[in-house]
Parts: structure tokens; sequence; C-alpha cells
């Protein structure tokens, strides 16, 4: 278990609740994907069903999250410790980079949905398995860099009024 998850301070229990999950939606992703290239038509509309629910997911928790970083963690962290700096860029353009992928992902998919009962759609998922991988790797990459790096620093640097002073941040947005 890693120091983060051992964290006793509920919001990060939350932002690593929301991490975990998100781990959990991009496996469900990677069986559906492999499923339309493996399983029979039979089960097209059962794995479509679930990548319209790893979709959900993406579109409603997954993005509350990283706003909730961009807007509120990020900032208060690079104010007050100036040596995540760098790393704070790189989650930020990774945030972004996810929201295009993610984008293209829907696209495919909906190009599939469409082609699946008629026409040979062997290219297309071929590129629905690409960018489902790249996904996936892309978040598991970046939530790791997060509980080594930002969530560590809050669980562990932050003084007690500047965590709570967060935390007064972050019920105010969410509230
Ligand atoms: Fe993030
Ligand atoms: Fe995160």
């Amino acid at each position: 278990m890693s120091g983060v998850q051992m964290a006793k301070n509920k919001f990060l229990e939350l932002l690593n609740r929301e991490h975990q999950m998100a781990l959990n939606k991009m496996k469900q992703l990677d069986t559906a994907l492999t499923g339309f290239q493996f399983e029979g038509k039979s089960s097209v509309g059962r794995n479509l069903k679930q990548v319209h629910s790893v979709l959900q997911f993406c579109d409603g928790t997954l993005m509350k999250h990283m706003k909730l970083e961009e807007q509120i963690i990020f900032p208060f962290l690079a104010s007050h410790v100036p040596k995540l700096d760098s790393v704070l860029r790189i989650l930020c353009s990774q945030h972004e980079d996810f929201r295009k992928s993610l984008e293209d992902l829907r696209f495919f998919v909906n190009l599939y949905s469409s082609e699946a009962s008629k026409s040979d759609s062997s290219r297309t998922i071929h590129k629905l398995r690409e960018l489902g991988a790249y996904l996936i790797y892309l978040l598991r990459h970046h939530m790791q860099v997060e509980n080594e790096s930002v969530y560590q620093v809050i669980d562990r640097e932050l003084r007690s009024g500047e965590r709570k002073a967060l935390e007064k941040r972050r019920r105010e947005y969410v509230e």
C-alpha cells in the first residue's frame, strides 16, 4: 500500500478513490475493446454498452476530478511549493492530451457503432484498440506521477494550515 493510500487526509482519500475508479474503468475499456476484436457479433452490443459506460465516467467524475486539479489544487501548489512547477505543467498537458484522445476514441466508437452491423470494421477496431491502449497508458502513468509527487506533497510537506486552506478552497469549489 502506498503512502497516499494510507493518508489520513480525507480529501486525499477522495482523490485517490477517484484514481482507483478511473483505473478500474480503464480495465473495463480494455476488456470491451479486446472483445470487439476477438468476440463474435453477438457480443458487440454488450461491449459497446461497456465502452459507453466508460465514456460516461470520463465525461462526469473524471472531468470533474481534472478540473478540480487544474483550477484549485495545482494553482495552490504552484504558489506554495515552487519545486512542483514543472511537474504541474506536465500534468496539465497530460490532461489536455487525455481530453483530445478521449474525443478521438469517441469518434471511432461512433463510427464503429454505425458500421458494426454492415461492413468489415477491422480497421476501425484496430484504431479503437490503439487509442484505448494509449489512453490507458496515459492515465496510469499520469495518476502514478500525481500520487508520487503532488499528492505526496499535500500529505507530507504542506503545513497543517496550508492543507486546511486547500481543503477549504476545494469545498468552496465543489459546493
Ligand atoms: Fe490529473
Ligand atoms: Fe488526479
